[in-house]
């Protein structure tokens, strides 16, 4: 996406990245898009498949107490909505208008390193079919992943991290069974949580609360399903359809954030900089907002000398970092039970579900940040 609006500013860039293309595609990530993110989509002109493909849900459903509640996102926000339309999909189409603007896209890239990133012209290195290229930038934007080698080459004196792990994981899989329902359902039961969601009109989501180093292979498909069943049902009948099982795994739950996001000419983006749990969906549409904020400072730059959004970057980015961390924990906190979880904290996680649903204002709270605040760049 940043190479991308760089490009619509005639700014040059390389995109260097250490896995195969086909990785990229197959590699099965979140799949809720704010409304932001699905604008800047189409405004760059990469939208069309999303308009096609995309899902629009207006409202979600929480459930607890053996009942689905709905919250009505569209009407509680003044008409925002989310769209399902894979991480993967997304990266799809950004690789093909890469191809056509003909700006280099590096895949399968190795030993990868970043240099004189305080200097005014820092250096990334990487070998590729055994030669070596060392680029010389005008600025370096690490948008390399929570494992990337960008955050790590900035002196340890000069970031600093806040993290929280949590003692649980998501066991996540696909399957070929239409949705049950129209929208998410994200569930509270005494055995754990479990999320409902879709990727296609035959394609079903599911996760399910788990241990963090719990191996997916160790499931068998009757006991991933047997357990969704549990989790899931609602006493109105409600139950996700099954179907084959194509694809599981376990993510890991994490609330992560460095700061500042920029040391010298290397501005951090995305996971990089920050990761939250995925309850709530964040993770994805922060990474837009970030490169969104950063290419707008780096067309101030290029157009007129003017170092201030530059400047300005981190401080912005990481304040709506800190709203998508509060909120991300807050959704992850409310959901899911811990072993140290007395019975006292379960009835305190219904007690704030009743409330949730009781109250307009509590409402109107969580669709605002679920459906995200617009993308800004000041
Ligand atoms: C999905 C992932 C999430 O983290 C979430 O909160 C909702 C949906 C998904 O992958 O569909």
């Amino acid at each position: 996406m940043l190479g991308h609006l760089l490009h619509r500013r005639g700014i040059d860039s390389i995109i260097v990245e250490n896995r195969s293309q086909q990785h990229v595609i197959d590699r099965v990530r979140a799949g809720v898009l704010e409304q932001g993110t699905v604008d800047l989509m189409n405004e760059i002109g990469v939208g069309d498949r999303l308009t096609r493909e995309g899902l629009r849900h207006d409202g979600l459903y929480i459930a607890f107490g053996g009942d689905r509640h709905h919250l009505d996102m569209n009407a509680l926000t003044g008409g925002r909505a989310i769209t399902i339309y894979g991480q993967n999909e997304v990266v799809k189409d950004l690789m093909a208008a890469r191809a056509n603007t003909g700006r280099p896209l590096v895949f399968e890239a190795e030993d990868v390193h970043v240099d004189d990133l305080d200097s005014p012209q820092p250096i990334v290195r990487y070998t590729l079919h055994r030669e070596r290229y060392d680029v010389r930038c005008d600025f370096i934007a690490g948008c390399d992943g929570f494992h990337g080698v960008c955050r790590p080459s900035i002196p340890p004196d000069r970031i600093q991290l806040f993290e929280r792990v949590y003692p649980f994981g998501w066991l996540g899989i696909l399957a070929e069974a239409a949705p049950s329902s129209d929208e998410l359902v994200y569930s509270l039961h005494p055995r754990g949580f479990a999320l409902f969601s879709m990727r296609s009109p035959s394609v079903t989501r599911l996760y399910l609360q788990c241990a963090p180093d719990e191996d997916a292979d160790a499931w068998s498909d009757e006991q991933i399903w047997s357990e969704l069943r549990a989790r899931l049902h609602t006493n109105d009948g409600w139950q996700p359809n099954e179907g084959p099982i194509f694809q599981k795994g376990v993510t890991g739950m994490r609330s992560f954030v460095a700061e500042p996001m920029r040391y010298g000419r290397l501005f951090l983006a995305g996971d990089a900089a920050h990761i939250v749990p995925p309850t709530g969906a964040k993770g994805l549409n922060l990474a837009m907002a970030d490169v969104y904020r950063l290419a707008a400072a780096l067309a101030e730059f290029y157009e007129s000398g003017s170092e201030h959004l530059l400047d300005r970057y981190s401080e912005r980015a990481l304040k709506r970092t800190w709203r998508a961390q509060r909120f991300s924990w807050w959704m992850t906190s409310i959901l899911h039970r811990t072993e140290s979880d007395t019975p006292f904290d379960y009835r305190r996680q219904m007690a704030e579900l009743e409330y949730l649903f009781s109250s307009q204002a509590a409402m109107t709270s969580l669709a605002e940040s679920y459906a995200g605040t617009p993308f800004e760049y000041e």
